[in-house]
């Protein structure tokens, strides 16, 4: 008599059975042989963030002489970085409210922050508001904005091959990333002009009128990052005249609202003027600058849909699209840093409060750009130095070269982007003879 184990055919199929289960489950954990299999070693080593690294590598000097001119972020007189009294006030409300929970957010983020954060940017009277135009949603600060506002328009934007993305040349270079990584192909449009360290008018207007008619145009509404050079008015008025003619679509990045002019309507002027004319545009609005609150992620992105019949309808249907891929990304945004701004925004006291505040940081950095440039004139540094003053905002884009600034980080321990770039935040009434000094002795030994 058999076994039931060994031969009986109910047993030996069962076998067969769980030998090909094995099999297959083997080949699905192992891969097939054709099918490519992952493992770490297929994963190339990237090159660090340049800019972190650099303040890596910042922090890690010994020297008692360092300048820090790397991250855009506010510092005092005292190289400290600086909580605005009006977030320390608004800060305290908070904790101390008895009904303070840490419940999520809405998708859609904290409603009385995303309203005020709309009324700041596009202004409060704005048609846009009134007609139900915009779609806000709080995001990870301004880049999570851009990201939002790329993986939207990578997805819906009904071009096939997808429009190209133009870029300022140079741009914060996180741009670059963040829209490669959704599919953009990208172009550059002339910015920055190396001659007169200003802005390069002729070149930019040449690359939007010759730009395929639909592409996306990235542009920097105040305190551009990372020359410093802005646009006027009226070329702002003549680059909306072009994007009309060839239907280019903006998309405003407002990183340093009040930080530029110390003047929050200024600064978003551009913005405002591109909404009053009808465009269909985004907008990426960030707090990390203008309120401090960096390492909070405070930021809104908005989709404004252009003027005309059915246009609340077709926003709103935005708006829902947007929802879904916030809700599969981050699901709810972080709440500390949005209920510290809506505190602000929301209460006229604490708005005054703030626009002082604003108006203490970039009434500093405008007297370390006349200090630094008035030095500079004064040892007779080779070149002209009026770029210093004429830029704005929290960058300026010295016009110094790769190896100058290897020389200063090397010989003097002073700390910025290789593209020359100075964080004007980094400068002090402490430091600015020694940063003065330092940038004469490398421009005199290299010209
Ligand atoms: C900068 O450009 O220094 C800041 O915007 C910080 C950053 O995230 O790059």
């Amino acid at each position: 008599m058999s076994t039931p184990s060994s031969s009986s055919p109910s047993s030996s199929s069962f076998t067969s059975i769980a030998k090909s289960r094995l099999s297959s489950l083997a080949s699905h954990i192992m891969g097939s042989p054709s099918t490519p299999v992952f493992s770490t070693s297929v994963v190339p080593s990237a090159p660090e963030d340049p800019l972190f690294g650099l303040a890596q590598a910042y922090r890690q000097d010994p020297s008692d002489k360092k300048v820090d001119l790397v991250i855009g972020a506010y510092r005092d007189d005292n190289a400290k970085p600086w909580v605005l009294p009006v977030v320390k006030k608004a800060d305290d409300l908070i904790r101390n409210d008895p009904n303070l929970n840490h419940e999520y957010l809405p998708i859609k983020g904290l409603a009385e922050y995303t309203s005020a954060a709309q009324k700041l940017i596009v202004g409060a009277d704005s048609p846009a508001i009134a007609d139900s135009r915009i779609a806000t949603f709080q995001t990870i600060s301004g880049t999570g904005a851009v990201h939002l506002g790329a993986l939207f328009l990578s997805k819906f934007h009904p071009a096939t091959p997808k429009p190209h993305l133009y870029l300022s040349s140079p741009t914060w270079a996180n741009h670059h990333q963040i829209f490669m990584n959704v599919g953009f192909t990208l172009q550059n449009y002339p910015y920055f002009d190396a001659k007169t360290k200003g802005l390069d008018f002729d070149g930019l207007k040449g690359s939007l009128n010759s730009a395929p008619k639909g592409s996306i145009i990235l542009l920097h509404a105040c305190a551009h990052n990372p020359t410093g050079v802005d646009l006027t008015q009226a070329q702002w008025k003549e680059v909306a005249d072009i994007m009309r003619s060839r239907s280019l679509f903006p998309f405003f990045d407002c990183a340093y609202q009040g930080f530029a002019s110390g003047d929050l309507a200024r600064d978003a002027w551009a913005i405002r003027y591109f909404v009053e004319q009808g465009f269909e545009l985004c907008i990426a609005q960030s707090f990390a600058k203008n309120f401090g609150l960096y390492g909070e992620r405070t930021g809104a992105f908005h989709f404004v849909s252009a003027p005309g019949d059915g246009a609340a309808q077709n926003n709103a249907h935005v708006a829902s699209q947007l929802a879904i891929l916030q809700r599969s990304e981050i699901s709810n945004p972080p709440a500390y840093g949005a209920r510290i701004a809506s505190r602000v925004l929301n209460d006229p006291e604490l708005f005054a409060q703030w626009e002082d505040d604003l108006r203490t940081m970039s009434g500093r950095i405008a007297e370390m750009r006349s200090g630094l440039r008035q030095r500079l004139e004064q040892k007779g540094t080779p070149g002209s130095w009026v770029h210093i003053t004429d830029q704005i905002g929290m960058f300026s884009f010295t016009g110094l070269s790769e190896s100058q600034v290897k020389v200063l980080r090397e010989k003097w321990a002073v700390y910025m982007t290789k593209n020359g770039r100075i964080s004007m935040a980094g400068l002090n009434t402490h430091n600015l003879d020694y940063f003065a000094e330092a940038v004469d002795s490398v421009v005199r030994e290299t010209s």
